[in-house]
């Protein structure tokens, strides 16, 4: 399988690296040279990688695309590209619409969105792919899980998952802060957080990921757990978040329905 990469970016450079570590049967990744440090430090990782300058070549030695540009850049690069009927094109661009991506890439017909995550490098990406594509599932599962998307409209609704990556680690951060503020090391502050963490995932899965119950039973009566969730849902910090998703998921849907 020859795999081509348009944009050598944040989310490029994670697949990549997750999938040569995999040891997905892949033959070549073909790769552009922007991000230079990425592209370069990629190279160094496998001699199964090579460089180039120009797009076109990517596409015309490649059997499946990934178009992994910024939104802004998109429509203009790909317009100045040929591509082959036969192709398989997977688009890692939120804002653009199977329809719009299908005409810009045209004679190929098969297109599949998909949204790995950076967490791809260590094959922990939960990455969503609309429609199914036997091949292409069986690629990402190589770096994590897949969920398939029904249609356009619940494809949107999962990305707006994606978009909790920061807002996340914001939240630890404000832990960390906390710690720190009241003179906790930074090694001993990492080390509290990073099996906190962990361990809150495995509790998570323990409970079969039944959050009512987990929540239940995370509050001892009159403890400080009940209190800090009865403090943050007074000052709406759910609602707020839900309020907030909502918003994001009009932006991508917006931008699809274009
Ligand atoms: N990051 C994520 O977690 C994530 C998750 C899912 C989907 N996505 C989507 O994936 C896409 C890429 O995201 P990213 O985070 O990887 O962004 P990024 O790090 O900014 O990568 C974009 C890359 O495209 C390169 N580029 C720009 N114009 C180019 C051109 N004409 N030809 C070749 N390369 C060009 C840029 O190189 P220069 O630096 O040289 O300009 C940059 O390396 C976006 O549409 C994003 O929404 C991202």
């Amino acid at each position: 399988m020859k795999l081509g990469f348009i944009g050598t970016g944040t989310i490029t450079t994670a697949v990549i690296e997750g999938l040569i570590k995999s040891k997905a049967k892949v033959q070549q990744f073909n790769i552009s040279q922007r991000s230079k440090k990425n592209s370069s430090y990629l190279k160094r990782k496998s001699g199964k990688v090579t460089v180039y300058s120009k797009n076109q070549e990517i596409i015309d030695r490649s059997f499946i695309v990934f178009i992994s540009l910024l939104p802004k850049q998109v429509k203009q690069e790909l317009q100045k590209l040929q591509f082959k009927k036969g192709q398989i094109i997977v688009s890692f661009v939120s804002t653009l619409n199977i329809k719009s991506t299908k005409k810009l890439c045209t004679p190929a017909t098969t297109i599949i969105k998909a949204a790995p995550l950076p967490m791809a490098v260590d094959g922990l990406s939960p990455t969503i792919i609309y429609p199914n594509h036997k091949v292409i599932k069986s690629l990402f599962e190589k770096i994590g899980t897949v969920v398939v998307a029904q249609n356009e409209n619940q494809n949107n609704h999962f990305w707006v998952m994606s978009s909790f990556m920061a807002t996340y680690a914001s939240i630890v951060q404000t832990l960390k802060k906390y710690l720190l503020k009241n003179k906790v090391k930074h090694e001993d502050a990492n080390k509290y957080l990073n099996t906190f963490l962990t361990g809150m995932l495995f509790e998570l899965n323990h409970k079969k990921f039944d959050l009512d119950k987990c929540i239940k039973s995370l509050q001892t009566k009159g403890g400080i757990n009940e209190e800090l969730l009865k403090r943050l849902t007074k000052d709406k910090f759910f609602t707020k978040l839900q309020n907030n998703l909502n918003k994001i998921y009009l932006r991508l849907k917006k931008a699809n329905d274009k």
